[in-house]
């Protein structure tokens, strides 16, 4: 008896049979339940959300991190409802949780897939230990927009760029599987093209035609989800005419059938709802309907499933199959996380990482993220043992908060260590001349100049912290002006006047429009919002204890009037060939109307960006020889090798990282006049010479071409290896069918 009991009692053993098992015993209620996302921050939630939760009818909350509130949530679901399925719990954790490490785009500058893998491994591991399971990153919208808000939450604006990182994200949160301590579920978003807004305004219409669906957009995706990232969440944005959430083509042949993608996908907030706002859904009974059969599984915050998903089902509108399927690949997720045993995640609480540890990862990560931008004659680094004394300026000096940027929910500002505070522990109180200047980024009153004035007078080197609070961009704060807001520029102006090196730090979420600070700086580093640890890693920079290594993701444009602008453009009929950047001082009046000789640009600004993608200075030169391809013709199936040698020809150790481009010149559909294939960071003490060699496969060379079929296309190849994404250095090789 007692033996026939326990062998009734065991369960079955694989997160699939379990979810399985649970689906059996459940009403359809409750099956939709498990579909329902709903925001558990504000007063009481506990009062709100029990009585709902313990009915079976909530599968997930997000936006609490309470413990004591995260606990009864559970315990009510665990304890009271009549199957007891475990709640999941999710959050935002976009760039660290109570750590904040630099912005997604600051990351991107690392061209590190090993540390951007860290910073989300540690993300996780501080996350999970609140008791959250699931996260809504990476975000991998290919952003080639400075004025949208969240390009700052970006990888850039290249897709190579963005699968790599995005995969190392999803490897760093969900770690060597599920049910370890410490991981997250990732989620892949927002699917798809929702970086492509119309004149960069975050939720506006997108227009994307197959073409660079396929070959720009969906990659980072694909790579996101080859590395194994459990959920995919749902664009807000309607894409040629059918919102994201409601789509059949992306969601159902794409990515369920296609990419047989079977994990849960998720809508954006209340992004089901939005279908009716949209104009494609009359009612929510209809938007419920159409994000269901396109393939959301889960609906954020419009209560469309809830509330309609029963009665449609009842009326034979939607199949009991559907919600099914729906409702298993949820239970199956929170199976896998292991929550059917730990529901109040015990074993994560003990697997927080060290906080020495993630706050000297995030020291790395910010000084990584910082990309050098001019440097005229030396200016840095500085000499901080040699200065008498070093006036700090600037709105963004001393900003705990700010340096954080957005999404920072849960991020600890006491944390921070600003860049004030860590230059007064480097030099010492006495040799730092503090002095504002502005209150604000966006201040307009002059009135703190005098005292910048004074400090700056009284000091060998004046060093600026300029750009935007963290406020100015992320989700639903998008520019239309992206050059440094209020009076920073005429602070600019008061400081030059005083005749010291100017050191500009520009801390901002996105590329701002650089061409009026240059003029009246000796060197900038442009630090994104570099997370708690700006400080020191600024510290390790200007002092030159570290060498700058960190590459733009992203083109930086002259002028808003060039975006979008980015390197991987296509030739066109008339490519421009000799950059003129003020063409229209040229041109005589009364001219007569020509187009000979004229291409892609524009008159008055040229069709080069301020800075290249992939462009970065170093305080050490890299010279780039001897380019060599390994084979002047490979059939498909081989591989051939492309080799250069890098030399550091400066007097200090440095990082190059080495970026290998490649143009397939002729093909069924036009092709980027470039696209980046490969990349690798080389260490090269001062004179050392370093053999790099990329191998390149058949994979390599393949895109979506007429015929909708990923593969290489037979013929010429060119390829490029330099230290950004203009280099000239060149070699060709031939595919034979
Ligand atoms: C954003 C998502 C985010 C969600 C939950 C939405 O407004 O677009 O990226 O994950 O909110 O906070």
């Amino acid at each position: 008896m007692a033996h026939a009991a326990h062998a009734a009692d065991t369960q079955p053993d694989t997160p699939q049979s379990r979810a399985d098992a649970l689906l059996a015993r459940m009403s359809l209620e409750e099956k939709v339940g498990q579909l329902h996302t709903i925001d558990a921050s504000g007063p009481d939630p506990v009062g709100r959300l029990g009585g709902e939760i313990k009915a079976g009818r909530i599968g997930a909350v997000i936006n609490q991190v309470d413990p004591d509130t995260l606990y009864e949530l559970q315990r009510i679901a665990v304890e009271e409802s009549r199957l007891g399925v475990p709640l999941l719990v999710s959050r935002d954790v976009i760039h660290g949780f109570n750590t904040i490490f630099p912005l997604p785009i600051g990351q991107a500058c690392s061209w590190s897939p090993e540390l951007v893998r860290d910073c989300a491994r540690a993300a996780a591991g501080e996350a999970a230990a609140s008791g959250v399971r699931w996260t809504f990153a990476p975000m991998v919208d290919i952003a080639r927009d400075a004025r949208w808000g969240r390009i700052a939450e970006s990888l850039g604006e290249d897709p190579y760029l963005a699968s790599v990182l995005g995969a190392a994200m999803v490897v760093g949160f969900q770690g060597d599987g599920l049910s370890r301590p410490g991981t997250l579920a990732a989620c892949v978003k927002h699917f798809a093209g929702y970086g492509a807004c119309e004149g960069g305004r975050d939720y506006d219409a997108t227009n994307i035609p197959d073409n660079e669906l396929r070959n720009t957009y969906l990659p980072p995706f694909r790579a996101a989800l080859k590395a194994g990232a459990a959920s995919v969440m749902t664009s807000f944005s309607d894409i040629d005419g059918v919102p994201a959430t409601g789509n059949p083509y992306l969601l159902g042949e794409i990515l369920r059938g296609e990419w047989s993608f079977d994990g849960v996908v998720v809508s954006d907030w209340d992004a089901i709802g939005q279908l009716i706002t949209h104009g494609l859904s009359a009612d929510m009974a209809a938007a419920a309907r159409a994000a269901a059969e396109a393939g959301v599984d889960m609906d954020m915050m419009s209560s469309a499933f809830i509330d309609q998903l029963p009665r449609l089902v009842h009326e034979g509108v939607v199949t009991v199959d559907r919600i099914d399927a729906m409702a298993r690949r949820v239970l199956l997720l929170k199976a896998t996380l292991g929550l059917l045993d730990d529901p109040y995640g015990a074993a994560h609480r003990s697997a927080a990482p060290a906080r020495q540890a993630t706050l000297d990862l995030a020291r790395r990560a910010a000084r990584e993220s910082m990309v050098l931008l001019k440097n005229d004659a030396g200016a840095l680094p500085l000499d901080l043992a040699g200065i008498g004394r070093l006036a700090v300026i600037g709105p963004m000096a001393d900003q705990p908060y700010e340096q954080l940027g957005t999404w920072v929910f849960d991020g600890d500002q006491t944390r921070s260590v600003t860049p004030l505070g860590a230059l007064r522990g480097a030099l010492g109180e006495h040799r730092v001349a503090f002095a504002p200047g502005l209150e604000t980024t966006r201040s307009r009153d002059r009135s703190g100049f005098a005292a910048a004035q004074a400090a700056a007078r009284s000091s060998d080197v004046v060093l600026v912290c300029l750009g935007e609070e963290a406020i100015l961009s992320g989700e639903a704060h998008c520019r239309a002006d992206i050059t440094l807001p209020g009076a920073q520029l005429a602070l600019l102006d008061a400081l030059k006047a005083e005749g010291k090196p100017v050191i500009a730090v520009i801390m901002a979420g996105r590329p701002l429009t650089l061409a009026a600070v240059l003029e009246r700086v000796d060197a900038l580093i442009y630090a994104w919002h570099p997370g708690n640890m700006a400080g020191p890693a600024l510290v390790d920079i200007v002092s030159g204890a570290a060498n700058p290594s960190g590459r733009l993701p992203v083109s930086f444009p002259r002028s808003v009037g060039q975006i979008p602008i980015h390197y991987n453009r296509k030739n066109t009929g008339r490519p421009p060939q000799a950059e003129r950047i003020l063409y229209i001082d040229e041109i005589q009046v009364g001219a007569p109307q020509t187009s000979f000789g004229m291409s892609a640009f524009h008159l008055d600004d040229g069709y080069t960006p301020q800075f290249p993608f992939g462009f970065g200075l170093s305080y050490t030169r890299f010279i780039y020889a001897d380019l060599v391809v390994s084979a002047g013709e490979i059939a498909r199936g081989e591989t051939l090798d492309v080799m250069v040698t890098v030399t550091n020809s400066g007097e200090r150790f440095g990082t190059e990282t080495v970026q290998l481009y490649l143009r397939d010149p002729t093909a069924s559909l036009t092709r980027p006049v470039r696209e980046l294939k490969g990349f690798q960071k080389v260490a090269l003490n001062a004179g050392e010479r370093r053999t790099v060699r990329f191998t390149l496969g058949e994979g390599d060379l393949a895109f979506s071409g007429r015929e909708r079929r990923f593969r290489a296309e037979a013929g010429r190849f060119d390829v490029w290896v330099g230290g950004d994404s203009t280099a000239d250095l060149h070699a060709s090789f031939t595919l034979r069918d």
